[in-house]
């Protein structure tokens, strides 16, 4: 039986306009279901491009991207987009605010409560459901983000720098709950960072892009075991791929 990659890229490039220089150019990658793939590059390389392209808010120029083997535009119900700043609504409460997609998918009230009810108890916020967002630390909101994007169930989830606002003890703390659920969903993640750490911490894949245009330059294999722990940051093993990813980094940067 041969399974359908979770996300394949092939042959993708982009280009805002049609004199503009390439942002992304021949970008070919194929992400097994389940997986969890990091992506570094210097500012301006065309991660969040990237990422638009998989979530069908952006179209590539040439090339193909498949999602479960569909167009993105077709798969957008199976992926859900964390962006760095939780751009929660002020006015609404926790609890309406992770209830919005729900409601947009005209999910009756008592169904829609219980599932609030549920990712807030899954993102460890039960107790803050009646609270409105300016009462929340950055940790806590981030996490109300979370529950928002699981709310509609995907298998795909794509994460654009999202914990680095956070002091670095949080984001630690983040980066141990995000593994934890998505050890329990079986999500397929792309995420975004400036973080070589975080992203060796997370994944079990790290993609380096190299800038002008964007393009895959190197990709290291993490062969750390799960679930990881205080005691993997504290690895010989980890700070060894640490160091290889910056050094790779560091290369990209230069072009
Ligand atoms: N909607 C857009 N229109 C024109 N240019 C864009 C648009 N979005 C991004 N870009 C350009 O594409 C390049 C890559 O941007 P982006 O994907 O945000 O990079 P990164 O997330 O790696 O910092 C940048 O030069 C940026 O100015
Ligand atoms: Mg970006």
């Amino acid at each position: 039986m041969t399974t359908v990659p979770e996300v394949l890229f092939k042959g993708v490039s982009k280009r805002f306009a049609a004199n503009a220089a390439p942002v992304l150019d021949g970008i070919d990658m194929s992400i097994e279901r389940g997986e969890f793939v990091s992506i570094v590059g210097p500012s301006g390389c065309g991660k969040s491009t990237l990422l638009k392209l998989v979530a069908g808010l952006s179209a590539c120029t040439s090339g193909e991207i498949a999602v479960n083997g569909m167009q993105p535009k077709n798969a957008r119900e199976m992926v859900s987009f964390v962006f760095q700043d939780a751009t929660l609504l002020p006015w609404r409460t926790v609890e309406r605010n992770v209830a919005l997609a729900l409601e947009l998918e005209g999910r009756t009230r008592d169904e829609t409560a219980a599932a609030v009810a549920k990712l807030l108890e899954l993102v460890g916020l039960a107790e803050v459901g009646k609270s409105y967002p300016r009462q929340l630390s950055g940790g806590m909101k981030m996490r109300v983000s979370i529950a928002r994007a699981l709310a509609t169930r995907p298998r795909v989830l794509l994460m654009d720098e999202p914990f680095a606002a956070l002091d670095e003890m949080t984001r630690d703390r983040m980066n141990e709950e995000l593994l934890r659920l998505r050890g329990e969903q079986n999500w397929t993640v792309l995420f975004v960072t400036h973080s070589v750490a975080e992203a060796v911490f997370l994944s079990s894949r790290v993609v380096v892009l190299a800038p002008h245009p964007g393009r895959v330059a190197h990709e290291v294999v993490v062969d750390l075991p799960y679930p990881r722990t205080g005691e993997t940051r504290e690895s010989e093993a980890f700070d060894a791929l640490v160091n290889k990813t910056s050094k790779l980094l560091r290369e990209a940067y230069r072009g």
